[in-house]
């Protein structure tokens, strides 16, 4: 029977992992979180992969506090870095193969088309320079890995940018929100299951696992302002939302300008088709609220 290690599955995208994954067929998942495997710790990381004979290992473990990561240099390191080295080292001696989760912050967003996967990186953050060395440490290793990047995730579960949202239109009748940065949202959800899609093409010899690096978000284009008014709207909230500029809104680490991601390899190689941002955003609102 095919086992899967899923590393990091109370956070967003491991809970949604964790509810779809039964569309995996005779397949036996494990799922740790961070207090059954804390990857701070090298030599449980290696306990725990060498523990059972995996053939895949989902990551979705991240110190995902970008702000916060400019003055928690060292911890943000050794999750979003030096963890997947570790991982990287051990699945290749175990022969597992990795899916690992990246983010569209290793760019600078000075880009005026959508970011291809060979694109040159360049962070302008702790949180994007420590997980792009996370990419690069699993890249150099030996091990079959899985990179996806993707963008603006949001789920039913934890705290995210849709329920910050709801909850600041709900508590004030005006609300500033940047539009001069622009990407695209992606419901955790389709990324998961995107996810266990590889896994299951994988399973089934449909479509052989292919290492490297792939961009996945939702489909189309918008600032935080154009997603706070849809989320709004959703919501039938009634807040005024004003446009504001990034200079308006300091933060410790800078965020790109533009950060959208170019999905062609992904839906090449994997025949997948990707839903428009607001199709998955309703569903998202339909669920919170049902
Ligand atoms: N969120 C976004 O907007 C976004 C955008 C682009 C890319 N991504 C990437 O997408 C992936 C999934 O993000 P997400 O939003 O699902 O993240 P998340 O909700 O913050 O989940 C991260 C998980 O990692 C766990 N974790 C933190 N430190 C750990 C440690 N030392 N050992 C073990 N587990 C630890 C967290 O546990 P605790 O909650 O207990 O700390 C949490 O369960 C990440 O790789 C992230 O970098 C996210």
């Amino acid at each position: 029977m095919t086992k899967v290690l899923v590393i990091g599955s109370e956070g967003q995208l491991g809970q949604d992992i964790k509810s779809s994954h039964t569309v995996i067929n005779n397949c036996n998942f494990h799922f740790t979180s961070i207090e059954s495997l804390n990857v701070t710790d090298q030599q449980a990381i290696k306990n725990t992969i060498e523990a059972d004979n995996y053939d895949y290992i989902i990551n979705c473990t991240a110190y995902t506090a970008v702000d916060k990561a400019e003055e928690e240099t060292i911890l943000a390191n050794e999750i979003n870095h030096i963890a997947l080295k570790i991982i990287g080292e051990v699945s290749a001696s175990t022969n597992s193969k990795v899916i690992h989760v990246s983010t569209d912050y290793v760019f600078d967003g000075k880009q005026h088309r959508p970011y291809i996967e060979s694109d040159d990186t360049c962070p302008n953050s702790v949180y994007g320079k420590t997980k792009l060395q996370g990419e690069q440490e699993l890249l150099n290793s030996n091990s079959n890995s899985i990179i996806v990047r993707t963008s603006w995730l949001y789920s039913i579960y934890g705290n995210n940018f849709v329920k910050t949202m709801i909850r600041l239109g709900t508590e004030r009748e005006q609300l500033g929100v940047i539009f001069d940065q622009v990407g695209t949202p992606t419901f955790s959800n389709d990324l998961a299951n995107v996810i266990l899609h590889i896994i299951n093409c994988d399973i089934d010899q449909s479509i052989p696992f292919s290492s490297g690096i792939y961009h996945y978000s939702n489909e189309g284009v918008c600032s935080w302002y154009d997603f706070t008014l849809a989320i709004h709207q959703l919501n039938n909230i009634s807040c005024k939302v004003l446009p504001i500029e990034t200079k308006d809104y300091p933060t410790a680490a800078p965020r790109p300008h533009y950060s959208v991601l170019n999905k062609g390899k992904i839906k090449d190689i994997y025949k997948i088709q990707i839903p428009y941002w607001k199709d998955s955003l309703k569903k998202c609102i339909k669920e919170l609220n049902s």
